[in-house]
């Protein structure tokens, strides 16, 4: 049994199901990625699978117990989560936030120590986030606070990792940055990562398991992005037609959206006429 599993649970907010039924199993030191259309339900099971919502029916399971019955700490100390929308406390700087990670694992009456301090320089080295430890958070970037929050997530060191959209307001190359780290702590350091992302060919270049939820927060399919990531289950997930192609890069899936069949006669590819004026007659 893995160590993290959500099984046959339902899933919603004061009396309104996102989903029911839903069994999730997290494998074992995976890249696990989820994917799904908007408001199917994948923050929703992330948070479950963090003990931050409890399921009204079904149980989230960690090394072989329910986690509700699990202390705080201890829960905090086996997996860690970056919502998707994280707020920090008013005026708090960088370096402090990320400190927060460290909390789990300071007790009662004991003072910072030395490994705290190891981990929060490591988490901000890693995130590029050193230059900005004296900033406050408020004054950053969305990308750059999308950073320290990845690093305050780090600096816990927890073998289980949970990411809303890590990826989310982040430029390319810094998707590609935080996308690289995720695999080196899952490949180098063995650490499970469980991660919400949109870009489908991102997905599928770096998760070892995909799992894609469709409208109504099912399972429409889970497995190695390669076998399951298919034409039909695009359509199935997002209603949308597309090609799927090998990523010249990688030979992973990669998914080409296909052009609406559009009933003008229009060449341009807009859907007016070529000089871009739409006619009545058009
Ligand atoms: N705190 C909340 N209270 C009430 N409804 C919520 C809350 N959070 C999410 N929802 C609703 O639950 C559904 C699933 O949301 P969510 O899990 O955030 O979707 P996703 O992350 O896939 O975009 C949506 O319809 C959303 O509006
Ligand atoms: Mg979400």
């Amino acid at each position: 049994m893995p160590r993290l599993l959500a099984r046959d649970v339902t899933l919603g907010y004061e009396g309104r199901t996102v989903t029911s039924g839903l069994s999730v199993a997290i494998p074992d030191g995976s890249f696990t990625v989820i994917v799904g259309p908007n408001a199917c339900g994948k923050s929703t099971l992330l948070a479950a699978l963090a003990r931050v919502l409890r399921p009204s029916a079904g149980a989230v399971l960690l090394d072989g117990q329910q986690i509700a019955n699990y202390r705080s700490k201890e829960v905090a100390r086996r997996l860690g989560l970056l919502p998707q929308t994280a707020t920090a406390p008013g005026g708090i700087t960088v370096g402090d936030l990320v400190a927060r990670g460290r909390y789990p694992h300071q007790q009662l009456l004991r003072q910072w120590s030395d490994t705290d301090e190891e981990a929060v320089v490591e988490a901000m080295a890693l995130t590029n986030t050193s230059d900005l430890a004296e900033r406050l958070v408020d004054e950053l970037s969305g990308g750059q606070r999308q950073r320290v929050w990845l690093a305050m997530a780090l600096a816990q060191q927890t073998p289980i990792l949970l990411l809303d959209e890590p990826t989310t307001y982040l430029d390319i190359s810094h998707q590609v940055d935080v996308l690289e780290l995720c695999a080196r702590l899952h490949a180098d350091l063995g650490r499970t990562l469980v991660a919400v992302l949109h870009d489908l060919n991102q997905a599928a270049r770096y998760a070892t398991h995909l799992v894609a939820l469709r409208r109504g927060g099912e399972v429409a399919a889970s497995g190695p992005p390669a076998e399951i990531l298919t034409e039909e289950l695009v359509t199935d997930v997002y209603g949308l037609a597309c090609r799927v192609l090998p990523d010249p890069e990688t030979g992973t899936p990669m998914v080409v959206p296909r052009r609406p069949a559009r009933s003008t006669t229009a060449t341009n590819g807009r859907g007016g006429s070529a000089d871009g004026v739409v006619r009545a007659d058009g």
